[in-house]
């Protein structure tokens, strides 16, 4: 419509006023993504963040993504659309329960995944992101004890994956503990041969039959690149607008959540951010990112780390 033509040149005209970046996580909204300066994941997120150039960060994710732009780039603006923008992941890690579980453990160091906040970094020795948690838990010496939290799927799958046994947090991502494997099934039994490519948030009778595990944009470039005319897809479906766009001629099927009759595949935490509250976060400069020094300067070394480690 006309009106949403205008709020895309709103957007673009507050955007170069205001020398602003736009990134966004494949689990916005298709329009989102469309007028984002970058679409990635979490970790070439963090990476952009670290280096733009630009004075404002406006961040289409949830809110540890934004808090992690912030801590890396300290000096900009960083605005995210919606402030209740969270994580599940975020809520089942308390950072006094968290430093409680350290100081019950003194011998190991805290391996812990990006979706927690920012104390909670803060407290926390090496932050991993799904695509480099493998790559950094290989640079960790054998014999070094591991607590690895929030998320037990992905400790689970790295603990599976590598053999190494951590202490695992027993947080989950609720849009991914939602895929069944009986729709699942089903899908496979439609689809002959059709793969499967899933994020490692899933729990392990998703993981079992899949043919592919990884993060967002692993999973975009597998389902690009597989010979495969049909990929079924065990992550939030959002992320399907940029296979579409990349592969026109496949099909991309999302895996249903639950009894296959709900939404609850997708996250409700991504849905917040809409292009109405970009554009107003945009002229406002709020909701703003606030951390206190003290936190943000504590979190930042263990983010570094995971610069550095990552390659
Ligand atoms: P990625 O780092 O794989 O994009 O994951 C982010 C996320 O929140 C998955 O639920
Ligand atoms: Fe958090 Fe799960 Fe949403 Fe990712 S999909 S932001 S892990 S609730």
């Amino acid at each position: 419509s006309l009106k949403g033509l205008d709020l895309l040149a709103e957007i673009a005209r507050l955007k170069k006023e205001r020398n602003a970046v736009i990134l966004a996580h494949y689990y916005q909204k298709p329009e989102i993504q469309d007028l984002a300066d970058f679409v990635g994941d979490s970790l070439d997120l963090s990476r952009k963040a670290a280096a733009t150039n630009a004075e404002v960060i406006a961040f289409c994710g949830v809110r540890f993504m934004a808090e992690t732009a912030k801590i890396l780039s300290p000096e900009k603006i960083v605005i995210l659309p919606d402030m209740d923008a969270g994580c599940s992941l975020e809520d089942s890690c308390p950072p006094d329960q968290f430093k409680a579980f350290r100081d019950a453990h003194p011998d190991h160091i805290a391996l812990t995944y990006i979706n927690c906040s920012a104390a909670v970094k803060a407290l926390s020795d090496i932050i991993v992101t799904s695509s480099s948690a493998d790559v950094i838990l290989k640079q960790i010496p054998n014999e070094q004890k591991i607590i690895f939290g929030p998320d037990r799927h992905l400790g689970g799958y790295l603990a599976r994956k590598t053999g190494r046994d951590m202490l695992l947090w027993p947080g989950i991502c609720i849009v991914h503990q939602a895929f069944s494997e009986t729709e699942l099934l089903k899908l496979k039994a439609e689809h002959p041969g059709a793969p499967v490519a899933a994020h490692p948030e899933c729990p392990p009778h998703i993981i079992d039959h899949s043919d592919h595990v990884g993060s967002t944009k692993s999973i975009l470039d597998f389902a690009i690149h597989s010979p495969s005319k049909t990929i079924l897809v065990a992550t939030e479906p959002h992320i399907i607008h940029q296979m579409e766009k990349a592969a026109p001629d496949k099909t991309f099927i999302g895996v249903p959540g639950g009894d296959g009759n709900c939404n609850c595949n997708m996250c409700p935490y991504m849905a917040l951010n809409t292009l109405e509250k970009l554009y107003v976060a945009l002229r406002d400069l709020e909701p703003r990112i606030e951390l206190d020094a003290e936190t943000m300067a504590k979190a930042r070394v263990p983010l570094e780390r995971m610069l550095e480690m990552a390659g």
